[in-house]
C-alpha cells in the first residue's frame, strides 16, 4: 500500500469560508483515514478542465459547492438517482476505470439531521418547504421517501413551486404554492430552503403556518440566529434549529461514498459550533 495520502477537496467560487476542511480533516482523525483535503477556488470558466485535470492527477473525490452544483452533472460519467432527480451534484468520486461518479448528499444530510439528531418525525406528518431553488430540489427524494401526509412547497415566484411540485408527483402528496396560497394552519416541520437568510430577510409567509409545536429549521447557518430563526421563536414556535447538523451529515455522507465508512458526526457538530462562536 502507498504511504501517500488520498487527495479530496471542495470546489467553489469563492470557497474560503468552506468548514468542510475542518469537517473532513476530524472525520479522517476519527476512522484513522489517511486522507488529504483542500479548498480549490475555481472560476465557472475553468471548472470542467481544473476537476478533470483534478481526477487525473489521482485525486480520489470532491464536495461541489456554490455556484459548481450544477455544472458538476455534467462532468460526472455516472449519477446517482438522488443526484439526478435533484439535478445537482455536490460530491464526485473517482471509480474504477477513470469514471466519475456524481452524487448529491444534501438531502441526506438534512434527513439525517432531523431524523436522527434532532428527533423529528417526518411519516404522516404536514410538511412546508418553504423556497423552490436547488436547495428545496435536492431535499425531495428523502424526504418522501419517509412518506408526509403532505409536503406544500411555497415559493415568492409561485410557478416555480409549481413546477417543482410537479416533477415529484410520482413520489408523494406534493403541492407548489404562492405564499399567500398558503393556508394559515400549523405544519408540524417547516423548512426554509430559500437564500433569504443570507441577506438577512424572512420569507413573507402567514404567521399562521407556525404553530406552538411547529419545528422550524433554516438550512442556513451562521455564529448567531438567522433572521428565519429569530422571526420563527418570536411566533412560540415548538422549535427552531439552523443547519449546522445539515452541514455535517451531509459532509459525512459524501465521506462514506468515497471511503465506506461513516463517520461519527456527534463530535464533529460540537467542535464546529463551539469553533464557530469562537470567530
Ligand atoms: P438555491 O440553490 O440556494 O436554492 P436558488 O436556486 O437561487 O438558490 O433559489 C433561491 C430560493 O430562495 C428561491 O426559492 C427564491 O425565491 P424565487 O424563486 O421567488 O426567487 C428564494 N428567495 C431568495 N430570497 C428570498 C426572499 N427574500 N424572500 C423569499 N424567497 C427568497
Amino acid at each position: 500500500m502507498s504511504d501517500v495520502p488520498d487527495q479530496y477537496g471542495v470546489v467553489g467560487h469563492p470557497v474560503a469560508h468552506s468548514w468542510s476542511p475542518f469537517i473532513h480533516g476530524m472525520f479522517a482523525k476519527e476512522t484513522r483515514q489517511s486522507i488529504t483535503y483542500r479548498l480549490y477556488d475555481i472560476l465557472p470558466d475553468d471548472f470542467r478542465a481544473r476537476v478533470l485535470a483534478f481526477f487525473a492527477a489521482g485525486g480520489r473525490g470532491l464536495n461541489i459547492t456554490l455556484p459548481h452544483k450544477i455544472a458538476a452533472v455534467q462532468v460526472a460519467n455516472e449519477l446517482t438517482p438522488r443526484a439526478a432527480r435533484a439535478r445537482a451534484v455536490n460530491t464526485l468520486a473517482a471509480q474504477a476505470g477513470g469514471h466519475l461518479l456524481g452524487d448529491n448528499t444534501d438531502g441526506a444530510g438534512l434527513v439525517n439531521d432531523l431524523c436522527h439528531n434532532l428527533g423529528v418525525v417526518i411519516t404522516h406528518r404536514r410538511i412546508l418547504m418553504i423556497g423552490a431553488g436547488g436547495a428545496a430540489r435536492g431535499a425531495l427524494v428523502p424526504l418522501l421517501s419517509l412518506e408526509p401526509a403532505e409536503l406544500v412547497i411555497a415559493n415568492r415566484t409561485a410557478e416555480r413551486a409549481r413546477a417543482l411540485a410537479q416533477d415529484f408527483q410520482d413520489l408523494g402528496a406534493v403541492s407548489g404554492v404562492s405564499f399567500r396560497e398558503l393556508a394559515a394552519s400549523p405544519f408540524d416541520l417547516i423548512i426554509n430552503a430559500t437564500s433569504a437568510s443570507l441577506s438577512g430577510e424572512v420569507p413573507d409567509v402567514p404567521a399562521g403556518v407556525i404553530g406552538h409545536e411547529s419545528v422550524c429549521y433554516d438550512m442556513a447557518y451562521g455564529k448567531s440566529d438567522t433572521a428565519f430563526i429569530r422571526w420563527a421563536v418570536g411566533l412560540k414556535c415548538g422549535s427552531a434549529l439552523q443547519g449546522w447538523g445539515m452541514l455535517v451529515e451531509q459532509a459525512a455522507e459524501s465521506f462514506r461514498v468515497w471511503r465506506g465508512i461513516r463517520p461519527p458526526t456527534a463530535p464533529v457538530l460540537t467542535a464546529l459550533k463551539e469553533h464557530a462562536a469562537r470567530l
